[in-house]
């Protein structure tokens, strides 16, 4: 790490990249800390995926590399309440606009603040008065204040990988006032977006009025905690190398064959209600209906591997896409071309990354995102000679960045439809031009660089700190 910054770093967030969890579907944020801890080494503490009834009140450790996890398992009690009931069926529902899917109960509140306050405990004697804590996601959001509690007075980061959300959102989640309580015990709030800071700003001004809110500065209670926005990157030459070699490996030499010359437009995201799938499959439909021109002409891959089985509501939306699916089939299949080809399973990075190079256009439709790493990896996967073109929500935290890609509305089907025959239609140069300026925004804004400025920033809370805290 460049900078001069020397603490070591400690990085707490519910998954953790051990080794045998480095698979396709761990999601964005696993994978770029992941890269991140490589670069600087130190501490990584989080949930080991296992269930048991007896957790041990010290952490596992395993050290490889720079790296040493700290892991821990959950009861099945925590696991329902932390896990499913308040992170997975409250915050992530409300976080991402989706409140008819909100599902609260008291008691998973209260073991979602247990959880964090056992993981306090645990991480607290491992932590030196000269390290660096940075906090991942809505799991954790009680984590700082609950170590301050058990007194560590390290500097303490936090980082939402996730959109935050706005007042009338916010209005629906029980508890609401508490969760930003604890948000603004850290010494830096980070969110994804200049957006999420102002959504933040106004939910502070709504539930707790009596904190002060300055420029990119929150006073409350005596404590200052700086608010920033730094939009996650990815490590574009890593991306566009892994990508060439993925396009050639057994299973890119397998799709480029199998489509036999059809255009490929691809999806890749979690199964997960916030991805709009079934909007995205509505959309398609109505291209081949108003365009019957590119029947047989296309192919529209989409990968979604399946993620937290456990939470009822993933269930619900895996069924209503399989209904979807079987619709279109039946509806526009010939013997001889399929145009969806939908999978539920995960493959390896560097095949993903292979797709994603063949693709002649991403169609990344979320319904909202914090960012959306699969539309910058789309960028970087790209062969410079022809581009493809990257199809993105409005509704996803990398619009905001990315202002060269198509953008569309992700419930506007009719706007989805016109913009894939729009980009079906684009000429090398205008798709070389696109590429080329977005290139140059995932350089500005890579993988360091989201590191790099938000260590600095929590480093440079504890130079300058609010008296109360850092004596
Ligand atoms: C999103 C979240 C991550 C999470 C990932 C996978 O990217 O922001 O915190 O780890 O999804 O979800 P899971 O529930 O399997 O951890």
């Amino acid at each position: 790490m460049g900078g001069g910054i020397l603490s070591r770093l400690v990085i707490v967030s519910n998954r953790v990249a051990t080794p045998h969890r480095r698979g396709a579907a761990q999601g964005g944020l696993a994978t770029g800390l992941l890269e991140a801890m490589n670069r600087q080494g130190g501490l990584w503490f989080g949930w080991n995926g296992r269930i048991s009834e007896n957790p041990s009140p010290a952490p596992a450790l395993q050290t490889e590399g720079a790296i040493t996890f700290a892991v821990t398992p959950l009861t099945h009690r925590e696991f329902e309440g932390y896990y499913v009931g308040f992170a997975n069926r409250c915050l992530w529902p409300v976080f991402h606009a989706q409140l008819h899917l909100l599902h609260y109960d008291r008691s998973s509140f209260e073991t979602y603040l247990e959880v964090n306050d056992r993981w306090a405990r645990m991480l607290a004697p491992l932590i030196r008065p000269d390290d660096i804590v940075w906090i991942h996601d809505y799991h954790l959001i009680p984590l700082g204040a609950s170590l301050r509690a058990h007194g560590v007075r390290a500097p303490l980061g936090f980082f939402l990988h996730t959109p935050f959300p706005g007042i009338d959102l916010l209005r629906a989640l029980p508890g609401q006032t508490e969760i930003l309580e604890k948000l603004l015990a850290y010494d830096l709030v980070g969110f994804q977006t200049p957006f999420d800071c102002q959504s933040l700003s106004r939910a502070i001004a709504f539930f707790l009025p009596e904190a002060e809110r300055e420029a990119s500065c929150v006073r409350f209670r005596g404590h200052r905690v700086r608010v920033d926005s730094f939009p996650i990157g990815i490590d574009v030459d890593e991306v566009a190398r892994v990508a060439r070699a993925g396009h050639n490996n057994r299973h890119g030499r397998r799709l480029a064959t199998s489509l036999a010359g059809r255009r490929l437009i691809l999806g890749i995201d979690r199964l997960d209600y916030s991805k709009g799938l079934a909007q995205r499959f509505r959309s398609y439909a109505r291209l081949l209906e108003q365009w019957p021109e590119f029947q047989r002409q296309v192919v529209l891959l989409q990968i979604a591997p399946l993620s937290r089985t456990e939470v009822p509501e993933y269930d619900e939306i895996r069924r209503e896409l399989n209904g979807i699916v079987g619709d279109i089939h039946a509806r526009y299949a010939e013997y001889d071309w399929m145009p969806l080809r939908y999978l539920t399973r995960g493959f390896p990075r560097s095949t993903i990354l292979g797709f994603l190079r063949q693709a002649e256009i991403g169609l990344i439709t979320p319904l909202r995102d914090g960012m959306n790493l699969v539309a910058k990896e789309f960028v970087a996967a790209q062969p410079e000679e022809s581009p493809g073109v990257l199809i993105l929500s409005s509704l996803a935290g990398a619009a905001q960045e990315l202002e060269e890609a198509l953008i569309v509305n992700p419930y506007d089907s009719g706007e989805v439809a016109r913009t894939l025959a729009r980009a079906l239609a684009m000429g090398l140069d205008e798709r070389h031009r696109r590429w080329e300026a977005l290139m140059g925004r995932l350089r500005r804004r890579d993988l360091h660089h989201w590191t790099e400025t938000f260590l600095k920033a929590l480093a440079g809370t504890f130079l300058n700190p609010s008296p109360q805290e850092h004596p």
